[in-house]
């Protein structure tokens, strides 16, 4: 299949190029230097000149804390940005594959069971906020569309660029002698390599929609943060800490697990267990 991915130097459009690749893949790996999403002219050019059969948009503004302060960025690129790739895809009969998140729940603060696509969502962040308009953009207006929620990404590209939880945490493990670490707030890590396969499965399939798809498993940053320890072989005292006593700008879940049993059953595998995706990533 001739294939756009847009945001390819990201984390997730890393390892999915790879993927992609060794599956026998026709493709395209677009960066920020080459495509605007949110700029439809942009959009028009590249998708053109590529001629694709599929778009996988993995670009997005990440920074959720910035995006409280900076919330007509988030829009413009995580809601019009996705926006001006449906209509441009809807146009030229051409498949649609989004990205999105966990932090589209949230609202819902006494809820302690997986989330699944027909929950209601409820954002607490602008980041959450615009992701969900984007969402939305998509599934309004591109009929061949995925869209997949994910959570708490860790991948290769994360080892040298902007990196990730889990570099953040080697790094600081290393540097200091005693952390603390947010212990309330419950998800799904997962490993970009992992979700590249569950990708790279979807796409040969004609069932559009929306999809759930993490790794296994739940967990909290406080115990992946011991758990990336425990296997790195770095001492550091960690002191688990609220939400309320790290204060960020930004509101998250307390929980945002996420049900992927929709994507199982059309599957018929599911990804790793957590732990096992965190050991192989380190092994890297
Ligand atoms: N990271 C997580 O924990 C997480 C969790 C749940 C869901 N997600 C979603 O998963 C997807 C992939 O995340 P990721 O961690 O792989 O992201 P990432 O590493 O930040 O990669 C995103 C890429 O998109 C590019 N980009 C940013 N704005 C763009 C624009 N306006 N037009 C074109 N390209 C642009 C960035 O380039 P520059 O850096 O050069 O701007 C970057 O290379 C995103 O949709 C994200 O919202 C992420």
């Amino acid at each position: 299949m001739r294939i756009t991915v847009i945001g390819s130097q990201g984390q997730l459009g890393y390892d999915l190029m790879s993927s992609l690749a060794a599956d026998g893949h026709q493709l395209t790996g677009l960066t920020h230097q080459q495509i605007s999403i949110e700029d439809v002219a942009s959009v028009q050019a590249v998708l053109t000149d590529s001629r694709p059969e599929l778009v996988i948009n993995t670009a997005a503004y990440n920074k959720v804390d910035q995006a409280e302060s900076t919330a007509e960025a988030a829009f413009t690129i995580n809601a019009l940005g996705p926006r001006s790739l449906a209509l441009y895809c809807q146009k030229n009969n051409i498949r649609l594959m989004h990205i999105s998140t966990d932090y589209v729940f949230g609202l819902d603060s006494t809820r302690k069971s997986a989330y699944s696509e027909d929950d209601l969502p409820g954002p607490l962040s602008v980041y959450g906020q615009s992701k969900l308009a984007g969402e939305y953009f998509v599934r309004a207006i591109c009929p061949q569309h995925f869209v997949i929620r994910t959570c708490g990404l860790y991948g290769t590209a994360g080892k040298s660029g902007n990196g990730n939880f889990v570099e953040t945490m080697l790094r600081l493990g290393k540097e200091r002698d005693e952390l603390s670490i947010i212990n309330d707030q419950h998800c799904t890590p997962t490993s970009t390599l992992d979700l590249s396969t569950a990708i790279a499965h979807l796409i040969q399939t004609d069932h559009f929609g929306l999809y759930h798809v993490t790794n296994e498993g739940q967990t909290t940053w406080f115990e992946l943060a011991q758990t990336i320890f425990a296997l790195a072989g770095i001492n550091v005292k960690t002191n688990p800490i609220s939400t309320e006593q790290y204060n960020a700008p930004a509101e998250r879940p307390r929980f945002s697990v996420l049900n992927c049993a929709q994507f199982k059953e059309i599957s018929g595998f599911s990804l790793p267990h957590w732990k096992e995706a965190l050991k192989t990533y380190l092994e890297l």
